[in-house]
């Protein structure tokens, strides 16, 4: 099959963002199935209904970058028990202006990192409620990494051998779950 076209959603701001290593990491283990782009929500205008048209040049151009993806991986904090802001923030504009959503069909993983014993758990919770509200197909099970400095390096490798395996089940049942959803013409490319 055609590589699927994979939108890499980073809920996190920060210049040395962990969430982001570990996108990058899971990029990588997943590069023979998926051709990843990393989507950026940090240029995005905080939402404002008074604002949304004509519709801000980043806000068009992430919309874009959504509806052209065949599937999406969010990997976000936590930030006080639910989603980063920033995040929620992309996600409002990609459901917006009304009737014009970029979301309804799209098949998605989340998963995420922080230093905390129960890692993310909280946000990937609220998460999964408001992209299934938006109408996105969202894998099953969970994926909650305590993250640790030795994680992920820079490159996107990951160090421990039992995380590297963990890491690449999880995009291999991704690779296997989006390819339901593709569309006919990678499927034909099989
Ligand atoms: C405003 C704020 C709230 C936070 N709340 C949580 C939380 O609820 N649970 C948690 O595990 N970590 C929390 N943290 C710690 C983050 O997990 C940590 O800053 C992490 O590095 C964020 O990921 P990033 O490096 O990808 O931005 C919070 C951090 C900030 C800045």
């Amino acid at each position: 099959m055609a590589k699927l076209k994979l939108g890499v959603i980073v809920g996190s701001n920060r210049r040395d963002s962990i969430n982001r290593k570990l996108a990058q990491a899971l990029s990588l283990l997943g590069r023979d199935a998926f051709e990843a782009k990393f989507i950026q929500i940090d240029d995005l205008p905080m939402y404002n209904q008074d604002t949304e048209l004509p519709v801000p040049a980043p806000v068009a151009r992430f919309k874009a970058e959504v509806e052209g993806s065949d599937a999406l991986l969010v990997v976000s904090p936590e930030h006080s028990r639910s989603i980063p802001a920033v995040l929620k923030n992309a996600i409002d504009w990609g459901a917006r202006p009304w009737g014009k959503t970029s979301w309804p069909g799209k098949p998605a993983a989340v998963t995420g990192t922080s230093g905390g014993a129960i890692s993310t758990a909280i946000a990937q919770q609220h998460l999964r409620a408001v992209l299934g509200d938006q109408g996105l197909h969202l894998m099953g099970g969970e994926a909650y990494i305590q993250f640790k400095p030795d994680l992920v390096d820079a490159t996107g490798k990951v160090a421990d051998d039992s995380v590297q395996k963990f890491f690449k089940t999880f995009i291999d049942q991704f690779a296997a779950f989006a390819g339901k959803f593709a569309p006919a013409a990678a499927r034909q490319a099989a």
